[in-house]
């Protein structure tokens, strides 16, 4: 999913363009601090002046908690110095535990597996706010799968943070009961086969949920989704525009009738999944089968993401790159870029390459860490709401988990 990685990384002066850049974060970041502790006000004028638009708001939701200062494009908020902080993770001391009845298995898992995390990525205590624009509902989801990562990669996915997900589809050739397979006749199941699951997969979605889908978001078997930070990102797109959102740009080329080297572009990774429009699929689907059969070099290139990229750039559409999609997992993100560059945004919303094991607990951590936010805002209607979407995920899993499984017999003594 990202051949040109080395090419990328050799690119000597797109290096030093990038730190560059981050010390300039730097020194933002810091100017940021200095002046929102002592001057908030005028700060907040700067920041609207300059059209920072990532703390928008709707102010409908906690006014005890928040006060907004309305701008025409931009809602600035003001954090109030008396939020509740507790992180029931994070903050957990297990010399000093206040709840003696919890049980020593959860106790272990809390403290040895999802503690550990809370060095790793950004963790915000309260003032979450919602997507403004799109629901999940308003997304359809789509896996490239494979029989060999049925039983490992897509049930870990399908028990984590797919079960919160309305519209989902898994894209491969063996059907597999446990698992909303979609057959993909004949695609096979190497490598390549991604290339005809990517096609054909998209034109069933399409076809199935064009009249109200507003996106589709693309991701491998291997991606931890945060799906309530992933719809932030898209708070100021519009899905009637043609558009491909994603992060974590790759450079690849583009090729017409199999081996003429059109342009160079630059993409977003596959691996930390992408967003198209609706508009962006309706421009797509009728150019699918001619764009696979007759220009892209399958058996040279077989990186569904780059095919899909450069077939948008060939209709005029160019991705558009934000914060929060990364392609390695927490702890690689954070060894090879830093706790800087990691923490420049407080709510990532996809990682790449989480093992099956990881993805259970990194989903368990987000949960938690959405439940500590909603209780620290006392934002009542959206922790009513979260809890009874996850007991309903939780119930239904049982009731497939019952099915599927079968208990060992009961041996007489
Ligand atoms: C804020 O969100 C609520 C629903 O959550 C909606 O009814 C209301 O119109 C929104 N207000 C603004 C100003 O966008
Ligand atoms: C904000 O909106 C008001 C009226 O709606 C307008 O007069 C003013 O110029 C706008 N300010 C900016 C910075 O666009
Ligand atoms: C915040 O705390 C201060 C002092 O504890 C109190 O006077 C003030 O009313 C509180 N504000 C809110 C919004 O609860
Ligand atoms: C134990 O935790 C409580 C509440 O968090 C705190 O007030 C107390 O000081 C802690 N005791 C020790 C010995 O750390
Ligand atoms: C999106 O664009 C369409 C067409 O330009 C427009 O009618 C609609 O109001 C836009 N939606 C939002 C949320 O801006």
């Amino acid at each position: 999913m990202m051949p040109s990685l080395p090419k990328f990384f050799s690119n000597l002066s797109s290096t030093i363009t990038l730190q560059i850049v981050s010390g300039i974060v730097f020194l933002f970041c810091t100017l940021y601090l200095a002046f929102s502790i002592r001057h908030p006000l005028t700060f907040n004028k700067i920041i609207v002046g300059i059209n920072f638009k990532r703390w928008q708001t709707n102010g409908s939701t906690n006014n005890d908690i928040t006060k907004l200062l309305t701008g025409n494009e931009t809602n600035v908020m003001i954090h109030s110095s008396n939020l509740s902080s507790e992180s029931f993770i994070c903050d957990y001391d297990k010399n000093n535990d206040t709840h003696q009845q919890t049980n020593i298995v959860f106790k272990n898992h809390r403290l040895n597996a999802l503690r550990p995390y809370c060095d790793i990525v950004p963790t915000p205590r309260n003032t979450w706010i919602s997507a403004k624009q799109y629901v999940e509902s308003d997304i359809v989801f789509i896996i490239y799968t494979g029989a060999s990562f049925y039983q490992n990669r897509a049930i870990a996915i399908r028990d984590s943070w797919l079960s919160r997900v309305t519209h989902k589809y898994f894209f491969s050739s063996i059907p597999y009961s446990p698992l909303p397979i979609t057959v993909i006749e004949g695609a096979g199941e190497n490598y390549m086969s991604n290339m005809k699951k990517l096609y054909q997969g998209m034109q069933i979605a399409y076809q199935k949920h064009k009249a109200t889908a507003k996106f589709y978001f693309l991701a491998g078997c291997d991606t931890f989704v945060n799906v309530p930070h992933l719809l932030k990102r898209l708070d100021y797109f519009n899905h009637t525009e043609a558009l491909v959102i994603g992060g974590n740009p790759f450079v690849h080329s583009c090729f017409r009738q199999k081996n003429q080297v059109v342009q160079t572009i630059s993409y977003p990774s596959g691996g930390a999944g992408f967003f198209l429009s609706a508009a962006m699929m309706e421009m797509m689907y009728p150019k699918l089968d001619s764009f696979f059969q007759n220009h892209w070099p399958t058996e040279k290139v077989p990186y569904s993401d780059v095919a899909l990229n450069c077939l948008a750039y060939s209709l005029g559409v160019q991705p558009s790159f934000v914060p929060g999609f990364w392609a390695f997992t927490p702890e690689q993100t954070l060894n090879n870029q830093g706790r800087l560059k990691l923490h420049s945004d407080s709510e990532p919303n996809t990682f790449h390459y989480v093992p099956p094991k990881s993805m259970y607990i990194l989903d368990e951590f987000y949960v938690f860490q959405h439940v500590d936010r909603l209780a620290n805002d006392n934002n009542l209607n959206e922790l009513v709401k979260f809890t009874r979407q996850f007991v309903a995920a939780h119930y239904e899993l049982l009731r497939i988990k019952t099915a599927e499984c079968t208990l060992p017999p009961v041996k007489s003594t």
